[in-house]
């Protein structure tokens, strides 16, 4: 069997699921679980999907984790797993089974033995341990959720977004943001259901993936601004969110007087937390990961800016004109003092808190951010 590199892990793959495109995935997971250990001064991590054991190693050797439960659902790949982990095996350090995840979640909860992060890398939308990996997770701690489930997530699932989510997902340009805060939204109101709430660490969008990483804390943080509605104009391509209180007395979009293509609830508050966010860049600079440097600045840029963005191509073709360069629109917009910045979900699209046709006339005033011939 060939052998497979990823950050300091050395393993095969054999039968097991293996897809390197998700690294990245993994290596923030690394970062803020490093981070953790800093903090805590030890790491339990339960790797509940544990596939070929990437992530556990990782854990262990990376983010200097104490102790790893590797759970894989599929007992066919055990020989792989079991070599793989021998590093692992030989230091003590770790515990395999092939259980079903939710199984090990409510072990955890009947032995009140609860871990620092919780990884959920699982297919599809997370619901079926949205609310059980909370079971197994330390007050305080991580819980590391996943989707593939990107038809759903986008709107093109039809009724399927109300069967898994108890949600409405509409088809915009914007979608796959939708596709994170459908997951934040519905794991905190899981976490309600429990009298607790979740805090977003950072949210990822890679590769067709939906990654959260969510903090589990003791207060509520479910309320009537942060899990709500977002509205779009299909005439105009401008949104705007919409609470439970607007119900019955929302006008249509102020431009065209179309209504709103509504999707929700979804969580409406930041993405990420800024402040850890920098630490894990920090991080990632002393330790070399350029390109993750450049990922988590610009995640640090969009983290509390409004819960969706405008594709430049939208803006260009409604100023009848060529795309606006990212980088000048936003300078322009940030010097009429809104807040504005890049969002990782979309390289040709930004974040602002101005109006779609604020942004329009400001390309259209090409002195102001220029075309990009200029
Ligand atoms: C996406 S793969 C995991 C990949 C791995 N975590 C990585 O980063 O490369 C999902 C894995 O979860 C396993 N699995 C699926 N459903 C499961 C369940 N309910 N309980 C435990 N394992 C499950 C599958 O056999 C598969 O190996
Ligand atoms: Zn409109």
């Amino acid at each position: 069997m060939s052998q497979h590199r990823e950050g300091k892990a050395r393993f095969e793959i054999g039968e097991a699921f293996y897809r390197q495109t998700s690294q990245v995935g993994r290596d923030l997971a690394v970062l803020a679980a490093r981070l953790e250990k800093s903090d805590r001064g030890s790491l339990r991590v339960l790797d509940s999907m544990a596939g070929c054991g990437v992530r556990s190693l990782r854990y262990y050797l990376e983010a200097e984790a104490d102790w790893i439960w590797a759970n894989e659902g599929n007992p066919d790949i055990k020989a792989v797993l079991r070599h793989n982990l021998k590093p692992l095996f030989d230091a003590g350090r770790v515990q395999l089974t092939h259980s079903d995840a939710n199984r090990v979640f409510f072990d955890c909860y009947a032995r009140r033995d609860y871990y620092d992060l919780v990884d959920v890398d699982s297919f599809g939308a997370p619901v079926p341990f949205l609310n059980t990996s909370l079971w197994a997770t330390r007050l305080g701690g991580f819980v590391y959720l996943t989707s593939t489930d990107g038809r759903t997530a986008t709107g093109h699932a039809g009724d399927q977004s109300l069967r898994v989510y108890a949600a409405r997902t509409r088809a915009h340009p914007s979608a796959h943001e939708q596709g994170l805060r459908l997951i934040i939204g519905a794991a905190q109101q899981q976490a309600a259901t429990k009298g607790l709430g979740v805090e977003p660490v950072f949210s990822l969008f890679s590769g067709s993936v939906y990654r959260v990483m969510l903090r589990l804390v003791k207060r509520q943080r479910l309320n009537s601004q942060n899990y709500g509605f977002l509205g779009y104009c299909h005439s105009c391509g401008e949104y705007r969110t919409l609470s439970w209180n607007d119900f019955g007395r929302v006008s249509p979009c102020p431009q065209d007087g179309t209504p709103w293509v509504v999707s929700g609830p979804m969580w409406l508050g930041a993405l990420h937390d800024t402040a850890y966010l920098k630490r894990m860049r920090s991080l990632a600079e002393s330790w070399g990961w350029t390109k993750r440097v450049k990922l988590l600045e610009i995640m640090e840029e969009e983290a509390e800016l409004p819960p969706y963005f405008y594709k430049l191509g939208i803006l260009g073709k409604r100023s009848n004109g060529d795309i606006p360069p990212r980088d000048k629109l936003i300078r322009g917009l940030r010097h009429f003092g809104y807040r504005t910045g890049r969002t990782h979900l979309d390289s040709q699209a930004i974040k602002t808190e101005a109006s779609l046709e604020t942004c329009v006339s400001l390309v259209i005033d090409r002195s102001s951010v220029g075309t990009s011939e200029t």
